[in-house]
């Protein structure tokens, strides 16, 4: 039986993964913050979108950049992750608040988080303001990953364990590989 559902209708696309992107002020200090609702929306050239809501201070960092490094963190760096995701980087440095390290980029300014498994990034090349959040999209110009992330072309989740985030403070975690070619 089904009924009208009495939950946020973001919590029933759910889990999505998580992503730390890092972002640098008019002042180039860099931040970081904790986003899930972000997606791939092309494929040639390789494009992201990421929502941020208009009261971040992320929100601003992009807007005066133009630039943001969309991270991929790993299960081991949960309470990092839901930290960046609580305080802002408005108020306090949240590298050294969480203990998380930039490390330099390739093609841009905004640097990295180390303790990640895979950085991509993105020049802003379009943004477009949705309700309280604005999408940004992104063109991946550099990508970086560990080279054990990645195995037969996708990421390797015996190794590399994205987190997901189903709402609030619940989070879980990739679990077994299925090829649709044997289902
Ligand atoms: C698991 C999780 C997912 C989040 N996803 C988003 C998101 O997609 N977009 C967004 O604007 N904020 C999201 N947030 C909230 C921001 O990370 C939070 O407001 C943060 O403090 C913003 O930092 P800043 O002010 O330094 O930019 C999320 C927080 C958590 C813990």
């Amino acid at each position: 039986m089904k009924m009208e559902a009495n939950i946020k209708p973001n919590r029933l696309f759910a889990p999505q993964l998580v992503g730390l992107v890092s972002s640098i002020d008019k002042n180039g200090r860099p931040n970081v913050a904790t986003l899930a609702w972000i997606t791939s929306v092309s494929a040639d050239p390789p494009l992201v979108s990421i929502a941020v809501g208009s009261t971040r201070y992320t929100h601003g960092c992009i807007i005066h950049s133009k630039e943001f490094v969309l991270n991929l963190p790993t299960i081991d760096i949960l309470k990092e992750v839901q930290l960046a995701g609580s305080i802002s980087g408005r108020d306090v440095d949240k590298f050294k608040e969480t203990g998380l390290t930039p490390v330099s980029s390739i093609a841009l300014k905004t640097p990295g988080v180390e303790q990640c498994a895979a950085h991509l990034e993105c020049k802003v090349i379009d943004m477009k303001e949705a309700g309280d959040h604005t999408l940004f999209i992104g063109k991946v110009v550099a990508t970086v990953c560990n080279v054990e992330a990645i195995r037969d072309g996708v990421l390797d989740i015996s190794r590399i364990k994205p987190i997901m985030h189903l709402g609030g403070t619940l989070f879980t975690t990739a679990g077994e590989i299925v090829d649709s070619k044997n289902y």
